[in-house]
């Protein structure tokens, strides 16, 4: 989704606007621009369709832009298609033709959110003589703070506080106000911004990549508040315009996790970048109990205690049903811990896509949880599935990855994934940690409600300590996925099948191959297929069998017979030592050997790495999939 970033300093700002809008480039966009206050008083608007690099040639590499103080802006288009005019930033007056300049810049912003009562405001405006250029919601965002700022004679906040009492929807506003050169005005509600601050610099943009480079000392503004950025000083204010304190916050993460570091694409970094995220995420949750802190790693020791995260046992005990609520590959996450967690912990879990779960009527069951799962922490629908069960009393657990995001900060408990900050559109090791996670939560609450007993507990514990370097093996031996992609990366369909936990890693491998190759992809419960989908298969249909679960392998076995009877070729990710699987299938990825419980955590990386090779067989943008956006922060 859109990306905004805001600099004032003492330096050239165009060309840190456009290294962070670089970094924001992950987020997905189809156009550019930036604004840049010159010394002379007069405001620069310059804006690019397609790739940053146009944007970066229109000006020269910013260079053209003279100026200390500016925003900038990657566009992904909602309302009016991606051109020129559509992008930002968006100002008070018309557009002329004649002279490709504005009539009046008095305000001047960039957005990221959707203002859902633009039309009417829009009508109110053009009453009022506004003329307007674009058919973009956020140019009606801005008139309407510049129809307040010069009807009622008032300061930058009060004219933004108006704006935010009179428009409906999500926002992270980023404004420049003529009068006040050198100061950047900043407003939000339900989309992500951050401020940073450093001694004589100040820094807006919507996560911290795009600022870590130069500071780490970050404000999370709240919802319904403005900002008002100088150099090196930042003042916040809610929405009665009265001063406000918001605590300052450090950003830990590793500016390298930002960079691809001599990888070709970030997915593929951040592939390599998983055991290291499911080791870093599972010793949040894992303790020492005899020896030093640093043998909870050797053989035997270690214990999972969630009481450092905020969950000691006696909340575990007190959880009697799960409902889990989250989108895309977390949603997948969800589906995988439901069978592991219902298996284990003998509790009803139930998995709901956000964007349904908010508009359907919430039974809860009582001694509830609500988990919301969300790498980024600022899903549209996850984070409102978030706030409708904290409204009707239900207990929340935000599992992020993302420090300091909407979910991280509004849920009642908050389990962090250690993964770093990811970049490729497509999840790989966010989805891995998260998966980690619930396996840990899933094994510490059977244990906890003594469901489990204590030497399978110690089992469980070392199963889940020895993913890391089994990771690490099935990574080595990525050629032969390499050489499969190769081989069917003409492909028209590809199939995903499997049972239980197996389906649920079956809709991920699913997702992956779809997400970046564009090739038509399902995944289906092993014994679905028959029921319709089944006549699709034809002479060389990819048939791909998740195989982890010992107890449902010869059933999902039967049914690729079925799909090879039919002209399918077969393939199978599987952990098993069964004859069966050798006669069948014509092609046999094996992963380490683990508990079937987490197996399934081993089976999505052969499938995460067919999407990438097959994504690369067919020449396509591997990190930034057309139409997609990193972040969902929109409904
Ligand atoms: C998967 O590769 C996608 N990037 C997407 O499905 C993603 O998982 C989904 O949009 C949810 O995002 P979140 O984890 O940030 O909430």
């Amino acid at each position: 989704m859109c990306g905004i970033v805001g600099f004032t300093g003492h330096r050239p700002a165009a060309g840190i606007l456009l290294e962070g809008l670089a970094k924001l480039e992950y987020r997905g966009y189809d156009s550019a621009g930036l604004a840049v206050y010159g010394g002379d008083g007069s405001v620069h608007v310059v804006k690019a369709t397609g790739k940053l690099k146009n944007l970066i040639e229109k000006t020269d590499n910013g260079r053209s832009l003279p100026g200390s103080c500016g925003i900038g802006h990657t566009r992904w288009a909602t309302h009016g298609e991606p051109n020129e005019k559509n992008a930002h930033p968006h100002v008070s007056g018309g557009f002329r033709e004649d002279s490709s300049d504005y009539s009046d810049t008095a305000v001047i912003g960039v957005h990221n959110g959707i203002i859902e009562n633009y039309e009417e405001l829009r009508e109110k405006l053009q009453r009022h003589g506004y003329v307007f250029y674009s058919d973009t919601d956020t140019e009606v965002a801005i008139k309407t703070v510049d129809y307040y700022y010069k009807k009622y004679k008032i300061g930058p906040i009060d004219a933004i506080n108006r704006m935010m009492v009179r428009v409906r929807g999500s926002y992270a506003l980023a404004l420049m106000f003529q009068d006040y050169p050198g100061e950047i005005y900043a407003a939000r509600k339900d989309s992500p911004m951050i401020i940073g601050v450093s001694d004589d610099e100040s820094f807006l943009a919507s996560d911290a990549t795009a600022m870590l480079g130069y500071t780490r000392e970050v404000y999370y503004i709240g919802n319904l508040q403005a900002a008002r950025l100088l150099p090196g000083e930042v003042h916040f204010f809610d929405l009665n315009g009265d001063e406000i304190s918001i605590p300052k916050a450090e950003v830990t993460w590793d500016e390298k996790g930002a960079e691809k570091n001599g990888y070709e694409h970030f997915m593929m970094k951040e592939m390599h970048e998983q055991p290291e995220a499911v080791r870093a995420t599972l010793d949040s949750v894992l303790r020492e109990e005899r020896m030093s802190p640093a043998a909870k790693w050797s053989f035997g020791a270690g214990t999972l205690d969630f009481s450092g995260v905020g969950l000691p046992d006696e909340y575990l005990e007190s959880i009697d049903a799960m409902t889990i609520v989250a989108c895309g590959s977390a949603w997948h996450v969800g589906m995988a811990a439901q069978y592991v967690i219902e298996e284990l912990a003998e509790i009803p879990v139930r998995v709901e896509l956000a964007s349904e779960y908010r508009y359907r009527k919430i039974l809860s069951p009582a001694n509830a949880v609500v988990l919301v799962i969300s790498q980024s922490g600022e899903t549209a629908d996850s984070l409102e599935a978030l706030r409708i069960s904290k409204q009707m009393g239900i207990r929340t657990i935000g599992l992020v990855n993302v420090e300091g995001s909407s979910i991280a900060r509004e849920a009642d408990k908050i389990l962090y994934t250690k993964a770093g900050p990811e970049i490729a559109v497509a999840t790989t090791k966010a989805y891995t940690a998260q998966l980690a996670l619930v396996y840990a939560f899933a094994v510490r609450l059977a244990f906890v409600k003594k469901k489990i007993d204590e030497d399978t507990y110690r089992k469980y514990v070392q199963e889940l300590k020895s993913l890391p370097d089994h990771l690490t093996s099935l990574l080595d031996g990525k050629g032969r996925i390499q050489w499969l992609a190769a081989k069917y990366a003409g492909t028209k369909d590809a199939f995903f099948i499997g049972r239980g936990q197996d389906y649920a890693i079956g809709l991920e491998g699913s997702l992956k191959l779809k997400e970046i190759s564009y090739m038509h992809s399902e995944a289906y419960a092993a014994g679905e297929l028959k029921h319709g989908t089944i006549s699709l298969i034809e002479d060389g249909t990819p048939v791909i069998g998740i195989l982890t679960q010992e107890r449902l392998l010869e059933k999902t076995i039967s049914n690729l017979k079925e799909c090879k009877t039919r002209g399918a070729y077969v393939i199978g990710i599987t952990n098993a030592e069964n004859p069966l699987v050798e006669e069948c299938l014509d092609f046999v990825l094996r992963i380490p050997a683990t508990d079937d419980h987490f197996a399934g955590l081993l089976a999505v990386v052969p499938l995460q790495l067919l999407g990438y090779y097959s994504s690369v067989s067919r020449g396509l943008d591997v990190d930034k999939p057309r139409n997609l956006a990193k972040s969902v922060t929109v409904e």
